[in-house]
């Protein structure tokens, strides 16, 4: 059955928000920081994450009034049908089974008419017993040498997520050196030619379909170069295809039995679970990766049993529907204390942009309310010295997510301390600044009285600037996998609020076509 089609603009809950956004639109974060208990009213956890979203300008009612429009679009409905495997991603006519690959009840999810529980077993299996060929050096290349480097050839979903979690992950990595091409620019690739050995190197070639422009031109650059020094004959030994597409791989020159298969009920930013993920357990071991499916595990059976006031994805959502639709803020910033997660904010810009970036709702009609949030971020303590500044005193509203761990990985609690200061100071900032009266103590007390006519208002911080507290206890597989997931559903729970599919992106299409066209005419 189809997702329901609900317009939220027509909903009461909708009408209750606005009149409630008319009454309380004004009200002050720091205020509102003076209610008793409102950081416990404002926190959720889940075993080693907690989420406190006090610094928000919301009032228990507002979230109460969220809920209900929650209810109202029947995210319910929604999320049951996602995860078993209705063909909710119906412009393209397919179900969306991204949390089946990280499922590990026995409980059957049909597709067709066929439980898909096996095949994705099957597939974790070949993955598993590959990457340990490859990591323990029992795998040789063409002249009986251990592999050494992995190339991932891919590009979007087939190449931002393991990219992401590769680097996120760095900490867990073995002795291989993972590479990433992407871009068609034959620069990127020449420069990682540059790094390779040919006798030492495999290839994993990553394309749901086998056709995108960027990844068969990289891939066919990278073949001819490795025939430069081997044969046709050595190819099954240093290249692996991830596809569902067997044809254009066999056609490719790809042994059959090098192909890992993943399916059209898996969406390409939501894919890393699959074997899209190869070049992630070839880096990281099998292990991490398996925890790293867990991890994400836990997050989905949050969301798919919890109460939406006290659900984490949804609330994260809700909040994001709050400050786009009733405070006409554009953008969203994703700010992780950890350098580890620096791939993370461009990971999310697709995931969250291609998803959500929408103006047709499930009707076909053009939509008159806003869409998809433009996301955007770096890491701490890094972009406070760059972008802060404006999310700090420019003009417009950004909510951000600030993601933090309490323990760092590798001890240097000094730095660690200096960090998390900095991660809970930039919220207070944002959140309470700093008055006029602030500033004109401060300047009286630091002898600089006679400069208060003339510096005040420069120095004054109007505070109020929302943001959520996103704290793990420490950055490993696990918490990752809990991370991603995190927003994968806040991503579907705005989607469903605002009546769009989230899971087509027809909006890529007409850039490739012309550039075919033109291609083509040259
Ligand atoms: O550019 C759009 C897109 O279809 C993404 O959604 C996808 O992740 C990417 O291209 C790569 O596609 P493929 O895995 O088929 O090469």
């Amino acid at each position: 059955m189809a997702l329901k089609n609900i317009n939220p603009t027509t909903t009461t809950a909708w009408t209750a928000l606005s009149n409630h956004f008319n009454d309380i639109k004004n009200i002050n974060i720091k205020n509102l920081d003076k209610e008793v208990n409102r950081k416990q009213d404002f926190s959720l956890k889940l075993n080693d994450l907690s989420v406190d979203f006090s610094k928000n300008r919301i009032t228990k009612e507002t979230i109460n009034l969220l809920v209900k429009l929650a209810e109202e679009v029947d995210l319910k409905d929604a999320i049951e049908k996602q995860f078993s495997g209705e063909i909710i991603n119906a412009t393209e006519g397919r179900s969306v089974l991204h949390t089946a690959l990280r499922s590990s009840s026995e409980e059957p999810i049909l597709v067709n008419g066929k439980n898909i529980k096996p095949q994705i077993q099957a597939a974790l299996r070949k993955i598993k017993s590959f990457s340990n060929k490859v990591i323990s050096g029992k795998w040789k290349g063409y002249t009986g040498k251990s592999i050494t480097d992995i190339v991932n050839i891919g590009i979007g979903g087939s190449d931002l997520g393991p990219d992401m979690v590769v680097e996120s992950l760095k900490y867990y990595k073995n002795q291989l050196t993972t590479h990433f091409v992407s871009n068609i620019d034959g620069d990127h690739v020449s420069e990682i030619i540059k790094e390779l050995n040919p006798e030492t190197t495999l290839f994993v070639i990553v394309s749901k379909t086998f056709t995108t422009q960027e990844t068969i031109t990289n891939a066919e650059t990278l073949k001819n170069w490795f025939l430069k020094s081997a044969t046709i004959f050595d190819i099954p030994k240093h290249f692996v295809a991830v596809s569902t597409n067997l044809e254009a791989v066999v056609n490719f020159g790809i042994d059959k039995s090098n192909v890992f298969t993943m399916w059209n009920w898996v969406g390409g930013r939501f894919s890393l679970w699959s074997a899209v993920g190869l070049s992630i357990s070839l880096s990281v071991g099998y292990d991490n990766y398996k925890e790293l499916l867990e991890g994400a595990e836990e997050m989905d059976l949050h969301y798919k049993n919890t109460d939406f006031d006290q659900n984490i994805p949804v609330i994260l959502a809700l909040l994001s529907v709050w400050y786009n639709n009733f405070y006409g803020a554009e953008t969203e910033a994703v700010l992780p204390y950890s350098q580890y997660l620096k791939k993370l904010p461009d990971y999310l810009q697709q995931a969250i942009m291609e998803s959500n970036g929408k103006g047709v709702d499930r009707n076909g009609d053009t939509i008159d309310y806003q869409t998809g949030t433009i996301v955007w971020g770096s890491t701490g303590t890094n972009m406070q010295h760059a972008f802060m500044q404006l999310v700090h005193q420019g003009t417009k509203l950004i909510p951000a997510d600030f993601i933090g761990y309490k323990e760092s990985l590798y001890g240097l609690t000094d730095h660690h301390k200096k960090l998390m200061a900095n991660y809970y100071g930039q919220m207070e900032a944002l959140a309470f600044g700093k008055t006029k009266e602030e500033v004109h103590l401060e300047l009286k007390t630091s002898g600089n009285e006679a400069k208060i006519e003339t510096l005040l208002p420069f120095k004054v911080f109007e505070g109020n600037r929302p943001s959520n507290a996103i704290l793990f206890d420490k950055l490993t597989p696990k918490s990752l996998g809990k991370l991603i997931a995190l927003y994968e559903h806040k991503i579907y729970t705005q989607g469903i609020v605002w009546n769009i599919y989230s899971y087509d992106q027809f909006g890529v299409e007409l850039g490739k076509e012309l550039a075919n066209k033109l291609l083509n005419k040259q």
